[in-house]
């Protein structure tokens, strides 16, 4: 047994490594200052010896990451380099609508290829599984994307066709209550079928109801997951595409814990932690929020088994990577996520409108949610306060100019 003084220590300066992977050292000081601290003191000599020190440590620590099953390779200590190649599962309501910002934003700066589809902001309009003639065909890709980050009914085989060799997949999930709560007032669900309020509607729809313009319901993950229709009720179906899933996605975000999400998304993708900074886009507003009762809630539950499945799934194997990140690493990473988020905000001065008093870039496509504009700062600050569907067109446009002009490059690997 190491006497625990000694153990911390080590665990400080593993945390310091892992801090900067793959950017070296000098780039890695200023975002660990737990190491900096130390760092600063030491003389030449004794940063050699140091180093020395570190490498023998990796190792030892390397071999005991290799014991502790289930750590995928991403949240080893290693070296890496941003990732160019992601495909994004935008599942309805689970604040992914953040994510696929974070991607528009990250790949039109970096110049990246989009898959985009012919028209609007989805791959075979909800009913439709996705196929990759959705992409190949499409009039904005003659090349290979680098980003996946549309709407769709999820299709791993056919998504891997169309998508460079070393994609990286993620997707994000939400409660399902929660997550129902939200749909079925943003997709008037309630209005839809009649003007029945949420309470009604739980009431008279058995889980196997029929789909909000053949797409939208409970179970939406389960659904955006890619489960046939005739098996939305079917739970040992519902098993099956939890283990495909699971195999599919290095890393499944949590909405209900964001802050976590981006640092463990930023480690995934090899970005630095201001490359996944957002503002909290398309969320709907608190007037538009159906109440329910304690009954319906629990009858709720019922029809939202599936999707409770695969929630609970996928929240504990994401507890399980926090754990494998370190909790005193990932508090320390937060906290200087909440810092950067905090410092953007006194630069840009946000300021979060009704879609009502919004115009242009700014305004959300649903009036029941807030849009933002910057109050300073120019074109950088004004990229995060683009709407989705907007920024969508801005980049099927840059991208038809490209194809114009004849500069549209193959995908970087
Ligand atoms: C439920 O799904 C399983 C696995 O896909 C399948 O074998 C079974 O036939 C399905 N049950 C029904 C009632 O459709
Ligand atoms: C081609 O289009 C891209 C994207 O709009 C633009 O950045 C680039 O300057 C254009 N090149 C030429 C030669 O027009």
């Amino acid at each position: 047994m190491r006497p625990k003084v000694i153990s911390d220590s080590l665990k400080d300066v593993a945390e310091g490594e892992q801090c900067g992977a793959g950017k070296g050292w000098t780039m890695s000081l200023p975002r660990c200052p737990m190491v900096r601290l130390r760092v600063c003191r030491f003389t030449f000599r004794g940063l050699v010896f140091f180093t020395v020190a570190v490498a023998l440590l990796y190792g030892f620590l390397l071999m005991d990451g290799a014991r502790s099953a289930g750590k995928p390779p991403w949240l080893e200590i290693n070296t890496c380099s941003p990732r160019n190649n992601v495909a994004f599962l935008k599942t309805h309501k689970c604040a992914s609508s953040a994510i696929q910002n974070i991607l528009f934003r990250y790949g039109d700066k970096h110049n990246l290829h989009f898959a985009l589809p012919v028209t609007g902001n989805y791959f075979g309009g909800g009913r439709h599984i996705f196929e990759a003639g959705m992409v190949r065909f499409s009039p904005f890709n003659k090349v290979t994307p680098n980003i996946f980050a549309i709407h769709t009914k999820w299709n791993y085989e056919e998504v891997k066709k169309v998508m460079p060799e070393d994609t990286v997949y993620f997707t994000i999930v939400r409660e399902p209550t929660a997550l129902f709560q939200s749909l079925f007032d943003y997709a008037s669900i309630g209005e839809r079928a009649g003007g029945l309020t949420l309470d009604e509607y739980v009431r008279r729809n058995l889980i196997d109801a029929s789909r909000t313009d053949g797409y939208v319901g409970y179970n939406q993950m389960t659904w955006d997951l890619g489960m046939p229709l005739e098996d939305m009720s079917n739970l040992t179906a519902t098993r099956e595409l939890v283990r495909r899933a699971d195999a599919q996605f290095g890393l499944v975000l949590v909405a209900e814990r964001m802050d976590e999400s981006l640092v463990l998304l930023a480690k995934y993708l090899c970005w630095e932690l201001r490359d996944v900074l957002v503002l909290r886009v398309n969320s709907l507003r608190d007037e538009f929020k159906s109440s329910i009762s304690e009954e319906s809630r629990q009858a709720l539950q019922q029809r939202l088994a599936p999707d409770y499945l695969l929630y609970n799934h996928f929240l504990e194997k994401f507890d399980q990577q926090v754990e494998a990140f370190g909790r005193r690493r990932m508090a320390a990473e937060v906290a200087r996520l909440r810092e950067l988020m905090a410092l953007l905000v006194s630069k840009c001065n946000f300021v979060r409108k009704e879609a009502s008093g919004l115009t242009g870039r700014q305004k959300p496509r649903s009036y029941k949610v807030d849009g933002f504009v910057a109050a300073r700062g120019g074109e950088a600050c004004g990229l995060f306060t683009i709407a989705n569907p907007i920024y969508l067109d801005l980049l099927k446009e840059k991208q038809r100019r490209e194809l114009l002009n004849g500069t549209q490059q193959a995908p970087s690997r």
